[in-house]
């Protein structure tokens, strides 16, 4: 059997057969019992019996406070995230009252650990700016030649193709690494802008633009100018997409995407490969993928569901989900459910204020009231469906779609969006491990292997 000629996924009928052979080998061997992780005390995907993380580090950057413990026992409370000391709230609400952008702000707040002066913010905002042209070609050679249908796999490739165009690529002293760490937080928009103006020509046919940045926008406002045709924006919508970068940038050290980041990191590799691996992990559809998914879960609520307004019907269609009858067949609904929070996410929160207000009197209204209705009935069909007694709130994901859908963004940019705001949490626990963690972290797997004799290939 050759694989060769396996192209693009799609494997010709003798080919299939044979990779069902492999599958069926796989199974036959490779089983592994559910309890033997309680026999063991192997904590599954790294939690508590309580449904808590296990401690795995210890962070200056971010507190992700999403329940208090009461006489041993969870007690639910209103999510708070905090980033060094400060809760995001106040941030977005301080920038509100001064009327400005705050997205560079927060990166250099997650970065260095406190808030900048008036001249640190007017100086870091200029040298973000000034770092966000792409190495002289990169573009021609690594984002043209090589378009890709996935928004995030060619950003993670991009950060990956970074290490070739600099010198000091595996030079991991505080100085190299920070130097690293702004480039990467600046270039990442325009690496994602740039992709997704490839992916249009060559996947969906149509034009793409390449508008020269300006060098006095923010980074919200260059992501809008330079995606748009026309390049045009308002002041309102460049400052919505700011507040959702500080509310995506960071989320303490143990979510998937900045654990593999930091775990990377551990091993002393370089700056573009912990990155690369952060993109990875958040492309996944239980992490920062949740958020395309969840504007693909509603247009089957939306097609499959008669009246948006009756709870019973939606109730029924979310049943369905979660018994895998439809949908993308996860049995999840997208956009509910956290780690941490209990009562609710602060972010989804925020996100469902500013989508009501842009939805009202507009022809989103009765989608923004659909997934209203999502976030109330979830839970209680999640508890008749499986028997679940943990509560669950919506998380960042139920409404940032609904949120970049009225803002005119394409799908595909909702996840890396998501990346493009990550990269200074990502980059500040990458300084922060290689300062403070020294050593590699490295969990051990029980071995429930059975011995067994080598067999000579004649006598098998
Ligand atoms: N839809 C369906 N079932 C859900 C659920 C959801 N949104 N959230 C939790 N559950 C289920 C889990 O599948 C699990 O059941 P299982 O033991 O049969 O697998 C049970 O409830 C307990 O899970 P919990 O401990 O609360 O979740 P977790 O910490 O393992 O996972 C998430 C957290 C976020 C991955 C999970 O809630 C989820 O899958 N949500 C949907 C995806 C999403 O929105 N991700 C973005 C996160 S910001």
């Amino acid at each position: 059997m050759t694989f060769s000629s396996v192209k693009y996924g799609v494997a010709p009928e003798e080919e299939r057969a044979d990779i069902k052979i492999l599958c069926d080998e796989y199974r036959k061997y490779n089983h592994i019992d559910p309890s033997a992780f309680d026999r063991y005390g192997v904590k599954r995907g790294l939690r508590n019996a309580d449904g808590t993380g296990v401690m795995a580090g210890i962070t200056n950057i971010c507190n992700v406070h999403g329940y208090v413990m009461d006489e041993g026992e969870k007690a639910p409370i209103d999510g708070e995230l905090i980033y060094r000391g400060i809760n995001v709230e106040k941030l977005i609400e301080g920038c509100e009252k001064e009327d400005r952008y705050g997205y560079e702000e927060a990166v250099w707040l997650l970065l260095f650990g406190n808030l900048p002066t008036k001249t640190q913010l007017a100086d870091f905002t200029s040298l973000l700016a000034h770092m966000r042209e792409l190495p002289d070609t990169f573009t021609e050679d690594m984002i043209l030649k090589a378009p890709s249908p996935n928004i995030m796999n060619k950003l993670a490739r991009s950060v990956l193709a970074l290490y070739s165009y600099d010198e000091d690529a595996d030079d991991c002293s505080l100085e190299n690494v920070l130097r690293q760490s702004v480039e990467l937080i600046a270039r990442m928009p325009t690496i994602m802008v740039s992709a997704y103006q490839v992916k249009r020509r060559f996947y969906d046919h149509k034009s793409m633009y390449f508008h020269p940045p300006k060098a006095h926008h923010s980074i919200a406002q260059t992501i809008l100018y330079t995606m748009r045709s026309d390049k045009t924006f308002t002041e309102e919508e460049a400052k919505l997409l700011d507040k959702c970068m500080i509310l995506h940038a960071e989320h303490g050290g143990g979510n998937n995407s900045t654990f593999a980041t930091r775990v990377l990191t551990s091993s002393g590799t370089d700056t573009y490969s912990a990155i690369a691996a952060g993109i990875g992990s958040l492309k996944g559809p239980l992490h920062g993928g949740a958020n395309a998914k969840v504007m693909h879960m509603m247009d089957c609520i939306k097609e499959n569901v008669k009246d948006w307004k009756n709870d019973d019907e939606v109730a029924e269609y979310l049943a369905k989900l979660i018994r895998k009858e439809c949908g993308d067949l996860s049995g999840k609904i997208y956009g509910m459910g956290h780690a941490v929070y209990t009562k609710s996410d602060p972010r989804a929160r925020i996100l469902k204020e500013n989508a009501l207000k842009l939805a009202q009197n507009t022809e989103f209204i009765d989608e923004f009231m659909l997934l209203d209705s999502v976030e109330r009935l979830a839970p209680q069909v999640l508890s008749a469906v499986k028997g679940e007694k943990k509560i669950i709130c919506a998380n960042v994901d139920l409404y940032s779609g609904m949120v970049y859908k009225m803002l005119r963004i394409p799908p595909e940019l909702y996840t890396p969006l998501f990346a493009s705001s990550r990269i200074g949490g990502w980059c500040a626990h990458r300084v922060e491990e290689l300062i403070t963690g020294g050593r590699i972290i490295r969990p051990a797997y029980k071995a429930v292997s059975k011995d067994c004799e080598y067999i000579p290939l004649n006598e098998r």
